[in-house]
């Protein structure tokens, strides 16, 4: 079961959606091995960041998990003992992933730890109480309450242990058009956590940096913004390869027009 786990909460696949849950939680009821296949699988995957493949595969597994669940008696997922199956999220304003059988079946937590407190058994009672903040959290409250580097790792540290990055590409179009950023690069590939960005060189909010007017080359030539690591020394320089950051208007329109797009990938590597 923690395979399950693991697999879905952001380690190996980060950019799983319901319909892409759904059937893999069915499967693994019924057929480990292959479950365990597909789960390495998509890991592989989500590294190309490529929604079409995504559903190509979840509509493969819909299929195969259903063939399996006729001809095999399941286990079904206990909701009364471990709670909703499918992960609780938030995305305003960034998203937050809770899973439930992750606190009951593997941690052993009881119901009432969470419910009525801090938690209404209500999917969406926190979001509009306004109070699920970061700082909430670091004042012992809501997922704070245990999330305190005590009962469990600290709500300050692993931030992508409940935050998913967002898959598409970041792309300012302030002062100039345009330049780019990938997420997936810089925490998959080169392994970086979200704290040596977030959020004190970048706020976790697309477009918040191009309102300052600092948001310029002299403030990343003076270790600002990317130029944090961008500097010739922890990555590529940043008066370097202007053109592996600036994509340019046509790239910026290629990028906006084919947005939906599955050739979406290998763009920017062409746009000059
Ligand atoms: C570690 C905390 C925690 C534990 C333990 C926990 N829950 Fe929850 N539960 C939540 C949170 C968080 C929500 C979402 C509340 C919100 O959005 O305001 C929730 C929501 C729910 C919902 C509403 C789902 C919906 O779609 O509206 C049900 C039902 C529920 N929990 C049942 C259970 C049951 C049954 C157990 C025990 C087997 C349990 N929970 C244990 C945290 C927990
Ligand atoms: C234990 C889970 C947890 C961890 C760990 C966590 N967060 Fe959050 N975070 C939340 C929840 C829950 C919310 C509120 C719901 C939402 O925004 O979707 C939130 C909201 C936010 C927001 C929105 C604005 C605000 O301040 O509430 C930012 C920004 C944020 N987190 C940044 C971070 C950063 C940076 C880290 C790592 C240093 C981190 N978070 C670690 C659970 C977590
Ligand atoms: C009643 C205590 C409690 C509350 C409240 C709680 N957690 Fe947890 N959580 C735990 C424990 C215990 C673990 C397992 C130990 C650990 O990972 O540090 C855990 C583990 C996790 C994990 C790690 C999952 C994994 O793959 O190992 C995540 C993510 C998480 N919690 C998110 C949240 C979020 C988001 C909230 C608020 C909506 C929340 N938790 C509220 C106790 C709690
Ligand atoms: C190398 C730097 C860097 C790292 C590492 C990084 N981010 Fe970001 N992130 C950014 C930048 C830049 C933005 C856009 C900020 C802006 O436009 O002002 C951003 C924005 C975001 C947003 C907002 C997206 C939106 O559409 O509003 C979220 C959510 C986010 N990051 C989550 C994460 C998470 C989770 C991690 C770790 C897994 C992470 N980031 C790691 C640089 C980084
Ligand atoms: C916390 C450090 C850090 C920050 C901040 C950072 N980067 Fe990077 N970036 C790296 C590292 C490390 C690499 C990989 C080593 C290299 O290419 O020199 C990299 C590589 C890249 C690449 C090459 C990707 C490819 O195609 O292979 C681009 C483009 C890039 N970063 C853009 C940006 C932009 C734009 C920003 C600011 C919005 C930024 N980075 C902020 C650390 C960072
Ligand atoms: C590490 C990524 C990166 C590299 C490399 C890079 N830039 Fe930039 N550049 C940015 C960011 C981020 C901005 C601000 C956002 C925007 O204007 O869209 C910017 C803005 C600019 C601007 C408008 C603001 C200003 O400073 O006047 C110019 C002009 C510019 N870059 C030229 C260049 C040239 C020429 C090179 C190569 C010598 C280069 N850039 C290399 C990331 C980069």
């Amino acid at each position: 079961m923690r395979c399950i786990t693991e697999c879905f909460l952001h380690e190996r696949v980060r950019s799983v959606d319901e319909s892409f849950i759904e059937p893999l939680t069915l499967l693994q009821g019924s057929n480990n091995y292959l479950y365990t296949v597909l789960c390495e699988f998509s890991g592989r995957i989500s590294d190309m960041n490529n929604r079409f493949i995504i559903t190509c595969v979840a509509t493969f597994i819909s299929v195969t998990s259903l063939a399996v669940n006729n001809g095999y008696a399941t286990n079904e997922y206990d909701v009364q003992a471990f709670g909703p199956k499918n992960p609780i999220i938030w995305d305003t304003p960034v998203k937050v992933e809770f899973s439930h059988r992750v606190h009951t079946e593997d941690a052993g937590l009881e119901c009432s730890s969470c419910h009525g407190e801090p938690f209404a058994m209500q999917r969406g009672v926190a979001m509009r109480s306004g109070k699920l903040t970061m700082t909430s959290l670091a004042e012992g409250k809501y997922c704070g309450m245990c999330h305190d580097g005590d009962t469990a790792f600290a709500s300050d540290t692993n931030c992508a242990g409940c935050h998913t990055p967002p898959e598409e590409r970041i792309v300012w179009s302030k002062p100039v058009k345009a330049v780019v950023f990938h997420h997936q690069l810089h925490t998959d590939e080169y392994g970086l956590e979200c704290d040596s960005c977030h959020n004190e060189v970048f706020a976790m909010k697309s477009g918040t940096a191009e309102q300052s007017p600092f948001f310029t080359m002299k403030s990343l030539y003076k270790g600002q913004y990317c130029g944090k690591c961008h500097d010739g020394e922890t990555a590529f320089a940043s008066n370097t390869l202007c053109n592996t950051c600036h994509i340019g208007k046509k790239g910026y329109n290629r990028l906006m027009g084919n947005a939906s797009h599955s050739q979406e990938n290998n763009k920017e590597k062409s746009g000059h």
